[in-house]
């Protein structure tokens, strides 16, 4: 493992913390990053809370060992279930979750919320919802089998968007629609093309990027003059095609620097 002292760890169950990946490394091109994709295990929507627990902080004690500063859980089903018990086990490292952003989503009149089984039964997402949505119905959809489609064959395959033209069949009075795993983002454009003009999509990355900054920021963690271009690393326990397939198509991770290489199997 190359030494990753100071660099931001991400994990997530496959691809989808890509899409937060990029974000950050657009955000701050100064910082290196480290990467973990447990596609071995995934998907995550489709285990128990244990199972999910078990992995999140097997693969945090693997970014933490190679030295990273921060950790973001990059999989909205890792957040739900695991993130409270990452902050107890290791009070001093920052984290960054991702949540189903049903805040933003509070002006729309027809919500939707697309996001994991394991997401949307978790008390994290159902007392946002309570929060922010009591005065009217969502629409949710637990998505069962989005994510392997997506990790099997990538944004703008026949998988995916006839998965999707058929999910919004039942659905199309939708005016916002919301981003509820990190997976989802990297096919937003096959979304938005399975909705009617105008709908309202809601990708959190940016905002995770923005929390990742000013966490950072507030702890005087930021790289502020490089002594090396930033590096990337991108680890997979399982096949790399889909890691080698989604980092050529995301321009702040398609930079020449990294390296797809298995570490659990
Ligand atoms: C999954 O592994 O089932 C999806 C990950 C996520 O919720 O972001």
């Amino acid at each position: 493992l190359p030494p990753h002292n100071g660099s931001i760890g991400v994990f997530d169950s496959g691809i989808g913390g890509l899409s937060v990946a990029n974000a950050i490394c657009g955000l701050l091109p100064r910082d290196s990053l480290l990467y973990v994709s447990d596609n071995h295990h995934a998907p995550y929507g489709a285990r128990t809370d244990r199972e999910v627990l078990a992995f999140s902080r097997q693969i945090t004690d693997f970014l933490l060992s190679a030295g990273v500063k921060l950790v973001v859980v990059a999989c909205n089903t890792a957040t739900s279930i695991a993130i409270d018990g990452l902050r107890e086990a290791y009070p001093d490292v920052p984290f960054v979750g991702l949540e189903p952003a049903v805040k933003p989503a509070a002006d729309g009149r027809h919500i939707g919320v697309m996001a994991t089984a394991v997401t949307l039964r978790s008390s994290r997402y159902q007392s946002l919802k309570e929060r922010y949505l009591t005065d009217r119905p969502v629409w949710e959809s637990p998505c069962t089998g989005l994510v392997e489609r997506i990790e099997a064959f990538g944004a703008g395959s026949p998988a995916v968007r006839d998965y999707l033209a058929e999910l919004f069949r039942e659905a199309d009075s939708l005016d916002t629609v919301v981003l509820g795993c990190t997976h989802y983002p990297l096919v937003i454009e096959d979304i938005r093309a399975a909705l009617p003009p105008g709908v309202n999509v809601i990708d959190p990355s940016g905002a995770a990027a923005r929390q990742v900054q000013r966490l950072l920021e507030k702890r005087g963690l930021l790289v502020s003059e490089p002594t090396d271009p930033a590096r990337y690393d991108f680890y997979c326990t399982g096949g790399s095609a889909p890691l080698q397939r989604t980092l050529h198509a995301l321009p702040a991770l398609n930079t020449g620097r990294r390296w797809v290489v298995p570490y659990l199997g």
